[in-house]
């Protein structure tokens, strides 16, 4: 099993590029079945979910073609199983767009009810909601969700909660349903935006997409397209905040500066500078942070996936901080590791009360999932000494070349199979 071995204490400073945003990219890649036309597909993360997703797809008879390792061609015109297999839902969740894209399309699909996850429990009940809504037929049957429908017709749906998920494949199944769909409470993620981006390129009429009310006027046929992915605010924010726990001077570049302002925000709260460029925004950390209070929220609020990332940054900050988990029920599982390292905090429900340490202590830790574990690694690059962490393969999920990234930045991390290669590391760096 790959770990990650990290000599500690080095400031990043640097630039790195930041690639286009997993999630945008599961859900486009899912939305691309909905033609039989051609789609090009491009500024993909080349991470192990994406390519997951697309095996997934092949595997239900979509032609994929890699142009490169960012960019794939994608024909569905030989589509013929409506079924995905329990082991591509078990490896990513995402794969239920499948479900949304198949039965615009096709009227018809079967795909595994997603469990809970390391995160929480996970409902998806707002995405069997709409779908009924529009008229589909929806059983749960041998752990699938099937689902079927002679004819979708366009509905008024208002979501119970705010959930990116079920937006998005509402917002699929709509497309290609008869009339109109007014889709209230809608999550306003930048990715929901760009996945309706990407429909409307295919023909598709969604307006509002952003704001709380999605209006998607239904169209028989969706033609071929070429698309580009927005960038990753996740990824840029991970680069961000590692910049302020290691005290270093980061710029990230090909972002969007806007759909960072919920993290530069609390940067600037904590007493790092900001750099915005059009593309790029410079992070300067210079002093030891300050403490402050934290809610994760729906988009434009903080983002529970850089809760983690936070957390790692105010663990040595001065003073007292409280990160609020208001998304996910089980979010606060990396903190015991963390403790390891010598952080002080104190874990009651979804709130974490976090009294700042002045330095982390390496240790051997281990990931607990993806977020969780691209925060740890920050908190092994700000710590003194060595730090080993297991289970790896979550980062790899959804942060391309993690590793060199962070070493272009100046950090000493090296990804390792065994004991003898933790050796060799320390041997090598002293
Ligand atoms: C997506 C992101 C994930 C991110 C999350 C919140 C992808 C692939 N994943 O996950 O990285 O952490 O948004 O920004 O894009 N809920 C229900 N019923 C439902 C659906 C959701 O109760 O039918 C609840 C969830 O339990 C959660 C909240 O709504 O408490 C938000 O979840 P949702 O926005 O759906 O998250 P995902 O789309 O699964």
């Amino acid at each position: 099993m790959d770990q990650y071995v990290i000599k500690g204490g080095n400031p990043l400073v640097g630039e790195v590029e930041i690639g286009g945003a997993k999630n945008a990219a599961l859900a486009i890649l899912a939305a691309a079945i909905m033609t039989n036309e051609t789609v090009v597909v491009e500024n993909l993360p080349d991470v192990r979910d994406i390519n997951v997703l697309l095996e997934a797809m092949e595997k239900i008879g979509a032609k994929i073609e890699r142009l490169d390792s960012h960019s794939v061609k994608i024909n569905s015109s030989q589509i013929g199983n409506f079924s995905v297999d329990y082991e591509y839902i078990k490896r990513i969740r995402a794969s239920y767009y499948l479900l949304g894209a198949l039965l615009g399309k096709y009227k018809r699909a079967a795909v595994p009810l997603p469990g809970g996850c390391n995160i929480g429990s996970r409902p998806i009940d707002q995405h069997l909601k709409g779908f009924k809504a529009l008229g589909a037929d929806v059983k749960i049957e041998y752990g699938f969700i099937v689902t079927e429908a002679e004819q979708l017709r366009g509905s008024h749906i208002y979501l119970d909660v705010v959930s990116v998920g079920a937006t998005i494949n509402i917002m699929m199944a709509a497309a290609m349903a008869e009339g109109s769909t007014v889709l209230e409470n809608a999550a306003k993620e930048p990715h929901v935006v760009d996945v309706a981006n990407f429909l409307n390129s295919m023909g598709a009429n969604i307006k509002g997409a952003g704001t709380d009310v999605i209006r998607i006027k239904g169209v028989e046929r969706l033609h071929s397209t070429e698309y580009s992915i927005i960038p990753d605010q996740i990824e840029a924010g991970t680069f961000m905040f590692a910049a302020a726990a290691t005290m270093g001077d980061v710029t990230v570049k090909n972002v969007i500066p806007k759909h960072l302002e919920a993290t530069t925000s609390k940067l600037l709260e904590i007493g790092c500078e900001i750099e915005e460029l059009d593309d790029a925004v410079r992070v300067v950390s210079s002093k030891r942070l300050k403490s402050t209070n934290v809610k994760t929220l729906p988009y434009p609020g903080f983002p529970t996936d850089m809760q983690p990332q936070i957390t790692v940054a105010l663990a040595l900050a001065k003073g007292t901080s409280i990160v609020t988990e208001s998304i996910f029920d089980n979010r606060f599982k990396y903190v015991d590791e963390l403790a390891r390292m010598g952080a002080n905090i104190k874990v009651e429900g979804n709130t974490a009360i976090i009294d700042g340490t002045l330095q982390y202590t390496g240790a051997r830790i281990s990931s607990p999932d993806l977020r969780a574990g691209a925060a740890l690694v920050i908190a092994g690059l700000a710590a003194d000494g060595y730090t080993v962490i297991d289970d790896v393969h979550f980062i790899e999920r959804g942060y391309e070349r993690f590793d060199e990234k962070l070493r272009s930045l100046g950090a000493i991390i090296e990804k390792v199979e065994d004991e003898r290669d933790i050796q060799k590391f320390r041997l090598k760096v002293g």
